[in-house]
């Protein structure tokens, strides 16, 4: 018997004796088993069985689908911020992570054009009425991604951001966190049925989340370094770019959608959520900033109004 075939018996003969079991039956097994095709590896008949319209107009399978590329991106920005809340990461890894971040939130807004220009107005303003109420208002691993990159205290809405600047309680900055004010009906304060149902499905799971990375999200991570002076410039660039990115350019490509299919409607305030989508979606309202304290007061005041510091190249 060859040398090397000899030398890998031994070791799967010791690898298997170390957890009490027989290498012959591993090796039976072998002989019986398969070759592994790229098919069943990536699953591919059940993605691409994944997409059910709700319709028959021919652009609506264009809609599902650009939602489940935008929800697969999603979990690949969570596959690299998840590990960085638990353990205590050095520089070099989150650089990297945040580093990859971008890069798959960077193809997020340069594909937006599917979505913006990409369907018929007129059989997405018909199939859309099919959808009601469900809303990408209610990605949960978007919601997700906010919660591991912020502090909460960040994420509550504007106008009570400052007052609740140093409160600690999870509960109580959840109760007032930004999202609620867009699927809250203005003048009576009732929840939309789109907040009920999606509270219902995600409400302990982010405040679970929440109450496990208090002072331990990448923000709050990110300060200690800054606050010392050991913040690397590699890092801080990376990071204006992650909050450019989540929180300006995708939201902005995303606004434009809203406004190229839903502007000029009979009422505009019919989006699929039901939220008054114009005061809610443009990032200058909101001012969503992930990182506060790398962006000037200018910057800050600035936030949203333009595609600003567009590459990101002053650190
Ligand atoms: C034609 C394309 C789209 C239009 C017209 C549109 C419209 C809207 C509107 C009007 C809202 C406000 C909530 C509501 O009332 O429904 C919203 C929220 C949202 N949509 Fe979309 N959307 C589009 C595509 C997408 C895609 C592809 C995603 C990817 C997952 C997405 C994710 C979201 C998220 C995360 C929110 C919440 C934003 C926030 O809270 O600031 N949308 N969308």
């Amino acid at each position: 018997m060859e040398e090397a075939i000899a030398g890998r018996l031994k070791a799967l003969k010791e690898k298997y004796a170390a957890s009490g079991q027989e290498l012959l039956d591993f090796l039976d097994g072998l002989l019986e088993a398969d070759y592994l095709t790229y098919w069943d590896y990536i699953r591919l008949d059940s993605l691409l069985s994944l997409q059910q319209p709700r319709t028959s107009h021919h652009d609506e399978p264009i809609f599902i689908m650009y939602h489940q590329i935008t929800e697969l991106y999603f979990k690949l920005v969570l596959h690299e911020l998840e590990p960085l809340l638990t353990s205590s990461a050095n520089q070099e890894v989150v650089t990297e992570a945040i580093r990859r971040s971008n890069r798959y939130f960077g193809a997020l807004e340069h594909s937006f054009g599917v979505m913006v220009d990409g369907m018929d107005r007129e059989q997405f303003l018909r199939f859309r009425m099919a959808l009601i109420p469900a809303s990408g208002f209610q990605s949960g691993q978007y919601r997700m991604i906010e919660l591991a990159s912020a502090k909460l205290n960040d994420l509550v809405h504007i106008d009570n951001r400052e007052k609740l600047a140093n409160e600690l309680d999870t509960e109580v900055l959840m109760n007032h966190i930004y999202w609620l004010r867009g699927a809250t009906i203005e003048k009576d304060g009732q929840k939309t049925l789109t907040l009920v149902q999606f509270e219902q499905k995600y409400g302990e799971e982010f405040l679970k989340r929440a109450k496990r990375s208090q002072g331990h999200t990448i923000s709050e991570q990110a300060a200690r370094w800054h606050a010392e002076g050991s913040l690397s410039d590699a890092l801080k660039q990376e990071l204006r770019a992650f909050d450019q990115y989540v929180n300006v350019l995708w939201p902005l490509q995303h606004y434009r959608s809203a406004v190229r299919y839903l502007a000029k409607q009979p009422s505009d305030a019919r989006a699929t959520g039901g939220t008054n989508w114009q005061k809610y979606l443009p990032p200058r309202f909101q001012k969503r900033i992930f990182f506060p304290y790398l962006w000037s007061q200018q910057e800050v005041d600035d936030w949203g109004k333009s595609f600003v510091d567009r590459y990101v190249s002053s650190v």
